[in-house]
């Protein structure tokens, strides 16, 4: 171990009931620098940090601080220590002020009440050294997610944190955000803070990391300098193999208008969309984080109810007042916020992906055919490659990205004649991002279609046989797959 070394994991182990999550990892991380950790989903990262930072104790293995062998039993070791750590799921109090979750658990006391005063201007001054703007006084339910990512952080360089972990940060974040907290990372880093940095995003290793350690299976495959590696390299190292296509794009005839939206209009959310959705079709949605589109596919979906405009489905107008009409109508959703609206965490895997499709294996008398329920589920389980122990495992238990396959898994097995995906592979590696949209393709080549909200504009333009641009709750463009470039839509939704 170095003197440059900040910290060092050595032989570290962690199995989960009958789950070898981590198995004898060891690498070493330099003071101020950015590193990065990848790894399928499953791989073991976010188990890692969780040891990190107090939430989970290893099985075996060492950990050494500042050339210190530690002991992290509890958050509030690692805290003490200056760890901080930025979990993948954000961990903020919604109803509170911006202020009193960056000083939770430390509030500034004045005869025995709490100084708001010196509170807000502390925080204030935590933020004038991030560099963004957020109001103390703000309650976090009405920030975006950008907003409290940066709450977060301002928490972490509040506790004089010297390495600061970030599971997934940008996963929920636009290009200009993204661009916003990797200038944050710069500013802390040059002064002195360390980093280790999450991402399935490899494009924006790039631009961020100094270095890149990959884990497979539980196992450390390698440490590289980034200078060293291509994107195919960092691929080949996490998934073992070459990935050959990540967008195949299935060829498939387009049928009878299923879907038509006639100048639907929700005040304040969306104004005068109008589209047609054809059998066979994958329609992308593109826009900047804000545009209106994840409002609309609520309103498709009977979440909300528009103020205004017609919906029809084969021809026919329907009313949608909330979920059940739309899945009677045959419309389905996969939420962006998959621990919200996707998914029972509490439930097993095999649960929730049966949840949407109960009522297709009901036998005559109203029971469950519990053995089609099962083959259905392990056939889904093992199409989409959702890495679990088994189909009994609670869904809160699989990796981020393995909970987003559960949930594309459940709308597709419900086999709707409308899908409206919401980002559909957010947070999903490289490797089971192909089998989602090969599963994409499969359901609209046996005449599905979908409608396909995504922020990644190589998923969209990979995808779709037509894009939509919407900006500021408006549809401002319509691209054929042909015409569409990432400049021109970029320059449509700004
Ligand atoms: N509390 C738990 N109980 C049982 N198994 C768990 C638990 N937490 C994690 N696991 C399992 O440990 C393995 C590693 O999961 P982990 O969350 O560390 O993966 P990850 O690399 O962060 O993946 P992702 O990219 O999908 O977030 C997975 O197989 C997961 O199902
Ligand atoms: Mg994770």
């Amino acid at each position: 171990m170095g003197n440059d070394c900040l910290l060092a994991i050595a032989g570290i182990s962690k199995r989960f009931s009958g789950v070898k999550a981590l198995d004898n990892v060891s690498f070493e991380v330099e003071k101020g620098e950015v590193r990065a950790l990848i790894g399928e989903n499953g791989a073991g990262k976010s188990t890692l940090i969780k040891i990190l930072s107090g939430i989970h104790t290893a099985d075996s293995g060492t950990i050494f601080f500042d050339n210190t062998k530690v002991d992290l039993k509890t958050p509030r070791d690692a805290q003490d220590l200056g760890i901080a750590t930025v979990h993948q799921e954000l961990n903020l109090v919604p109803s509170l002020t911006v202020s009193e979750n960056v000083y939770m658990g430390r509030l500034p006391h004045k005869s025995g009440v709490i100084d708001y005063k010196q509170l807000h201007a502390e925080t204030e001054r935590v933020f004038q050294k991030l560099g963004v703007k957020i109001e103390p006084t703000a309650v976090v339910r009405t920030l975006g997610v950008a907003k409290r990512q940066f709450v977060e952080i301002a928490k972490a360089l509040s506790q004089g944190a010297k390495l600061v972990i970030m599971d997934e940060p940008t996963s929920s974040l636009s290009a200009g955000e993204a661009e916003n907290l990797f200038s944050v990372i710069k500013t802390l880093q040059s002064s002195g803070i360390t980093f280790i940095y999450i991402s399935h995003k490899l494009e924006e290793l790039f631009k961020i990391a100094d270095s890149v350690t990959v884990l497979r299976d539980g196992e450390f495959v390698a440490t590289r300098d980034i200078t060293d590696c291509t994107m195919d390299n960092l691929v080949e190292l996490m998934v073992g193999r070459e990935i050959t296509t990540l967008f195949p794009k299935v060829k498939v005839e387009l049928g009878e208008p299923v879907l038509h939206v006639d100048n639907l209009n929700r005040v304040g959310e969306f104004e005068n969309i109008s589209f047609t959705l054809n059998q066979g079709e994958i329609l992308g949605v593109s826009g900047l984080v804000g545009a209106g589109r994840t409002e609309l596919a609520r309103c498709l979906y009977g979440i909300s109810k528009p103020d205004s405009g017609h919906i029809y489905v084969n021809g026919q107008e329907c009313i949608i007042h909330k979920p059940l009409d739309a899945v009677n109508q045959g419309i389905c959703l996969v939420p962006e916020d998959r621990k919200l609206q996707g998914l029972v965490l509490k439930m097993s895997v095999q649960h929730n992906v049966s949840l949407a499709t109960l009522s297709r294996l009901k036998k005559l008398l109203g029971l469950i055919d519990s053995k089609k329920e099962t083959d259905a589920v392990n056939g889904a389980v093992s199409k989409l490659q959702i890495k679990t122990p088994s189909i009994k495992q609670l869904v809160g238990n699989l990796s981020g990205g393995n909970q987003q396959k559960v949930v594309l898994a459940k709308e597709v097995l419900a086999n709707p004649k409308v899908l409206i995906l919401d980002e559909p592979t957010r947070g999903v590696d490289v490797g089971a991002k192909a089998e989602i949209h090969r599963l994409i393709g499969a359901f609209v080549q046996k005449g599905g279609a979908v409608l396909m909200i995504s922020s990644e504009l190589p998923e969209i333009l990979g995808m779709s046989d037509r894009i939509l641009v919407m900006s500021k709750g408006r549809i401002v463009q319509e691209f054929g797959a042909d015409e569409a470039t990432q400049e021109k839509i970029l320059s449509c939704a700004l």
